[in-house]
């Protein structure tokens, strides 16, 4: 029915600065990590101008030798592109160094938005990297999480043509209503896990209100795109005439969202998303399906102490 691509898509952050609204999220699991890099030249190629990665993901300098190639190939410049990287809590109390690391490895002078990864402080060794005890990250329990929020403001202030926006990623209302009492830079996003099955409803509503967009992260419902059977996933895809990954990614974008799918199959970064215009009836079905069913899939153990709704089962987080 729509051939249109969504990746053409822009938002608006709270700063004035446009970025695409579909990022090509990078978080893979160990053994897919050196594909990420045909991944990015392929999804390039294929139209995408946002990319999301963070330290955890090891996937940064994968990302910088993709993004040397396509400048070298004339594919693209760098100012054609919005990249996100993140600070991890291991780094709480410098984020300032984890930037600097980022950019050594994605090879590049700036990035268009840093977000503070989780809302915790994790001890760390001399090189800021998480001590690990029985297969989980300690957590500093003399660190505030507000110190990272705080050091990115002043980082921000400072320079904002090396980090041209500052956010923050799996902030609850209750950690937003702190950070907007306590400081005086609104994030220009919050990324947390959100799809049909967690609509998070209340917090995409507050955010909305102070100017914080919100973005989905797993929007697919992580590993193996569990959420394309969803059957209200299903039928919508039908009635449009599109994959239930478009509709995914749709459900974000037609609502002013950020969306940050992941995948490195080449023939779907290349192919994209298409537009597919969802009435504000099918996007009321999509947010009925998790405030009736809710599921998180992203709970690591380490998370626990944020205090998330609907936590579910803790899973290894690699
Ligand atoms: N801020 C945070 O704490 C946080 C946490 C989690 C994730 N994230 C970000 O969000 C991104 C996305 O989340 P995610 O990595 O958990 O997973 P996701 O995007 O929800 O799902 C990825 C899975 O979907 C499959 N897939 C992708 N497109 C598909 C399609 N068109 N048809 C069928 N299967 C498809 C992928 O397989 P193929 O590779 O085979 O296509 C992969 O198995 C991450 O990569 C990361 O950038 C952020």
């Amino acid at each position: 029915m729509s051939s249109e691509s969504a990746l053409t898509i822009k938002l608006k952050l709270n700063n004035g600065i446009e970025a695409p609204a579909i990022a090509l999220g990078t978080a893979n699991p160990s053994e897919s990590r050196p594909k990420v890099k045909e991944t990015v030249k392929a999804a390039v190629k294929g139209g995408y101008r946002h990319i999301d990665t963070a330290w955890f993901y090891g996937t940064e300098e994968y990302i910088g030798e993709a993004l040397a190639e396509l400048f070298a190939e004339g594919v693209v410049k760098r100012e054609d592109l919005f990249i996100t990287t993140k600070v991890w809590p291991s780094n709480w109390n410098n984020p300032s160094r984890s930037i600097d690391e980022s950019l050594k490895r994605l090879g590049l002078d700036y990035v268009d938005l840093v977000l503070q990864h989780w809302p915790l402080t994790f001890k760390a060794d001399a090189d800021g990297k998480p001590i690990i005890k029985d297969g989980n990250s300690v957590l500093d329990e003399d660190g505030d999480y507000l110190v990272t929020w705080k050091k990115l403001i002043e980082l921000y202030k400072k320079d904002n043509k090396k980090i041209r926006s500052i956010g923050v990623s799996n902030y609850t209302i209750k950690y937003l209503e702190r950070l907007l009492k306590e400081t005086d830079v609104v994030p220009v996003v919050n990324q947390v896990e959100l799809h049909p099955s967690l609509p998070q409803v209340d917090l995409v509503k507050f955010g909305k209100s102070k100017g914080i967009i919100t973005e989905a992260y797993s929007p697919l419902g992580s590993g193996g795109a569990p959420l394309l059977k969803l059957p209200i996933v299903e039928t919508l895809a039908k009635k449009y005439d599109v994959s239930g990954a478009d509709v995914l990614v749709n459900y974000h974008v037609k609502s002013g969202r950020f969306v940050a799918p992941r995948s490195t199959n080449i023939e779907r970064v290349t192919r994209g998303f298409k537009s597919v215009p969802l009435t504000a009836d099918d996007l009321k079905s999509l947010d009925q399906e998790g405030i009736d069913h809710p599921h998180r899939y992203i709970n690591p153990g380490f998370a626990k102490s944020v205090g998330y709704d609907n936590w579910g089962e803790e899973k290894p987080f690699k």
